[in-house]
């Protein structure tokens, strides 16, 4: 599995202290609110995981599930989202946890899909921005880092379903998805 990665973007390291701030950061915003944490899957197992630890409050954790993918590297544009949810979103303060920003159909779409069930509010937490490769317009409110132009793996993103178990963030070298 090492022997395919190309170069390690952001340490284990990193990642814990910028994960420690975000959640710092949305225990002060959230204070006597009550969140209600959605976590797209799979990419946001491992963030959410950790992220959620680091918020210090009482908090609701549900997941909605989306691909656009497939097995490739390239995004396909459609989105599919597994719509069969079982909990409110009405009346709720909800953050979408999400793995990475790359052109954001697949946020956009889960965020009308969200917005049409009326939240109290709705706000982005990405671990990783792309802002390269955007097609359409969305914000975040908490990001993790910015990251370069390349298909990026590990701390739950992965390449056909494989290297979601690095505990940091790498690019991949380019025979693997050529
Ligand atoms: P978007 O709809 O193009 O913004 O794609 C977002 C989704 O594509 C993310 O939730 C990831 O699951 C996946 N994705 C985008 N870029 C990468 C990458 O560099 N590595 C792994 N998955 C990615
Ligand atoms: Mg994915």
């Amino acid at each position: 599995m090492r022997d395919d990665i190309h170069e390690v973007l952001f340490s284990e390291e990193d990642i814990r202290r910028r994960v420690k701030e975000l959640g710092a950061q949305i225990t002060l915003d959230y204070a006597g609110k009550s969140p209600l944490l959605i976590g797209i899957l799979k990419g946001c197992f491992v963030f959410l995981a950790d992220v959620s630890r680091c918020i210090d409050m009482d908090c609701e954790i549900r997941f909605l599930t989306a691909s656009s993918y497939g097995f490739s590297s390239v995004t396909s544009g459609k989105v599919r989202i597994d719509k069969d949810i079982d909990f409110e979103i009405e009346g709720r303060h909800v953050i979408v946890i999400e793995d990475i920003l790359d052109s954001g159909v697949t946020l956009t779409a889960l965020c009308d899909y969200i917005r049409e069930r009326k939240p109290a509010s709705l706000k982005i937490c990405a671990l990783l921005d792309k802002p390269a490769r955007r097609q359409v317009n969305v914000s975040i409110d908490y990001l993790g880092f910015e990251c370069p132009d390349e298909f990026v793996v590990g701390y739950g993103l992965d390449y056909a379903e494989r290297y979601r178990n690095l505990p940091f963030i790498a690019s991949l070298k380019p025979e693997i998805y050529s």
